[in-house]
């Protein structure tokens, strides 16, 4: 990375800082990281730990689940969410994703299309296993998406 593309990331993480209080956001982290550690990844053997805040405040983890029949695997992002919209939820505020390894993980696109259907747009904070933070945006990693609002 060259410095104005450094100089970009750096410029970009603070507006989407300011999106979110920095007891959320340390909530997010922490809950995220913590949520890998139930991932069931016998096959993988890549944990993922996510945390999803939503409008009410509170926020709602979830890991990764395979299955032997490989296609039933689901997403830790995908897992959080489901589980926040069964207790009523409807806005996603932000998200934290979560991974022990060194490189910084990045939702499958069926997750990011998942998110979507929740925000039009939100900070995404990734967090390798170095306790290392990268943000971007929903709309970063998901441009021109389709959305509810189309129908
Ligand atoms: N996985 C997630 O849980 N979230 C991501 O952001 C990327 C991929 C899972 C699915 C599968 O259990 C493992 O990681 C390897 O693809």
């Amino acid at each position: 990375m060259n410095q104005s593309q450094s100089q970009l990331f750096e410029k970009m993480a603070t507006e989407l800082k300011g999106l979110l209080d920095s007891d959320s956001i340390n909530e997010l982290v922490t809950k995220a990281k913590a949520a890998y550690e139930n991932a069931y990844v016998p096959y993988s053997h890549y944990p993922v730990g996510s945390a999803v805040l939503f409008s009410s405040g509170k926020i709602y983890s979830g890991c990764n689940v395979e299955n032997a029949s490989y296609g039933l695997t689901i997403c830790a992002e995908r897992n959080a969410i489901f589980q926040a919209i069964a207790q009523g939820e409807r806005e996603v505020k932000g998200i934290a994703i979560a991974v022990p390894t060194d490189v910084f993980p990045s939702p499958c696109g069926a997750c990011r299309q998942v998110i979507r259907e929740f925000a039009v747009d939100c900070p995404v904070i990734l967090i390798n296993g170095k306790g290392q933070i990268r943000w971007t945006s929903l709309k970063a990693l998901l441009p021109e998406a389709f959305g509810p609002e189309f129908l």
